[in-house]
């Protein structure tokens, strides 16, 4: 071959190995929406507006909620606030309205947070449901009594196809209201609540009258299915300089969580399974490194999950250890070193987080190689790995986090600074169907989708 040919080939070959490059780079190079709106200013909805209205009657239930209350999807806990006395912690449910033949004695509790004193919240257990069942309950009493329903979850099944709601970080601004009214009508059947409730602790003195707003906030929605709480950093609430040196008081006042039932020693991370998934609720404010409770009951809880029974193995938590935001960047990272070895082991097909005001999805990769010495400090793709959803979105008063890092790293897949919340439809033990849905001009608009294949089957 002559030099000039010689030359040519090389010149081919280098010119078709850049086309290479760039179809490969197409192929797998995520997507920065460059979508961005703030509908409504990031403030809270007045006090008095109807969107916190109080029930009329004299010390009316208020703030209802309901959570799971077993491991396994039979049992509910119905929690709710009477303000001007302590009333009746009694529940009467059954499964036809107005014929109400069981009833629960709950308990009642109450906390005072520097000057403010809350009203008395009443937490009360019903067990030994039906499994998908609709099942109507009544709570306070005579003229002052409410009645609600809620639909117990199938069977554990790893074919039961459910569809659960991500919301996070959502606060009380009409950009809250638009986030719980788009979900509402998603036909989400259970929401997992990954932190950052109602923003009270953002007041002077920390008003308390904004948990109760917020109570009083999410009750159309909560009231009737179960929301799944993980705790955040507006839940801690630590305030040494008004005499307030524990943690998470409110928060754990008013939302009881099932921990026991998953072995638990604190309310804040605990696990629950429902139809098709085992869901893992960790706690990103409470110690997790190693030999901490939270760490041994981590370990065992992985160990308890049977993907036979439970295909789909979610995780829950409030700081995302994925994040290409330059919000709160890197706070996850303790526990990215602590955990991240089993969720791949494991093979947990999702983890959602919230906390940054902007949503992400990430491909599956895993930055577990990387040893301080190995040299290996680039995260990569890991078929094991899961894949990291950031929706901390939900539209509170502290606004958006606009600021992406402006190269988009490799692991992240979509990202856009706008409000919104997640869909996860299981339909059987392979597959399931993920979107999140923006808030934008009053409707849905669903903007990132993907079908996710069951890690294990
Ligand atoms: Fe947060």
């Amino acid at each position: 071959m002559s030099k000039v040919a010689a030359l040519q080939s090389s010149f081919h070959l280098l010119f078709f190995f850049v086309i290479f490059l760039c179809l490969v780079n197409t192929i797998f190079s995520g997507v920065t929406s460059s979508f961005t709106r703030s509908e409504w200013p990031a403030v809270d909805i007045p006090l008095d507006s109807k969107e916190f209205a109080v029930p009329n009657n004299q010390n009316a239930p208020q703030q209802v909620h309901i959570t799971q209350g077993d491991y396994d999807g039979k049992a509910v806990i119905v929690s709710w606030v009477t303000n001007t006395g302590p009333g009746s912690s009694e529940v009467l449910y059954g499964k036809s309205q107005n014929k109400y033949d069981h009833g629960a004695q709950g308990k009642s509790t109450n906390y005072t947070f520097f000057d403010y004193k809350s009203g008395y919240i009443h937490h009360c257990l019903l067990d030994g449901l039906e499994h998908d069942t609709k099942y109507y309950y009544k709570i306070g009493t005579g003229d002052s009594a409410r009645e609600f329903w809620f639909q117990t979850p199938p069977e554990i099944n790893p074919d039961a196809p459910y569809t659960f709601g991500i919301i996070g970080d959502l606060g009380q601004t009409y950009n809250s209201l638009s986030t719980l009214e788009h979900y509402m009508q998603s036909g989400g059947q259970t929401v997992l609540f990954v932190g950052d409730l109602s923003y009270a602790d953002r007041y002077e003195c920390n008003n308390g009258t904004r948990w109760d707003s917020w109570g009083r906030f999410v009750e159309r929605s909560v009231a009737y299915q179960p929301w799944i709480w993980t705790a955040g950093n507006h839940e801690i609430e630590y305030r040494p300089d008004l005499g307030e040196v524990s943690t998470f008081k409110p928060f754990l006042h008013r939302h009881a969580t099932p921990y026991e039932a998953s072995q638990s020693s604190s309310p804040l991370w605990y696990a629950i399974r429902r139809a098709s998934a085992h869901i893992i609720v960790l706690s990103s404010y409470s110690p997790f490194v190693v030999y901490t409770p939270q760490w041994h009951w981590l370990r065992d809880e992985l160990k308890r999950v049977d993907r036979e029974k439970t295909p789909w193995l979610i995780v829950l938590m409030h700081a995302p250890l994925y994040n290409s935001n330059e919000g709160h960047y890197m706070e996850g990272e303790s526990m990215r070193v602590a955990f991240e070895s089993w969720f791949v082991h494991y093979k947990v097909d999702v983890i959602f987080a919230g906390h940054v005001h902007a949503y992400e999805r990430s491909y599956r990769i895993s930055n577990i190689n990387y040893n301080i010495t190995s040299g290996s400090r680039y995260p990569v793709p890991d078929k094991s790995a899961p894949v990291y959803i950031t929706v901390g979105d939900g539209g509170n008063q502290e606004g958006l986090a606009v600021r992406f890092s402006e190269v988009q790293p490799d692991y992240s897949a979509f990202r856009e600074a706008s409000y919104g919340h997640s869909t996860l439809e299981l339909k059987n033990r392979t597959h399931a169907f993920y979107r999140w849905n923006r808030n934008d001009d009053g409707k849905q608009v669903p903007t990132d989708n993907v079908i996710f294949h069951n890690q294990y089957w």
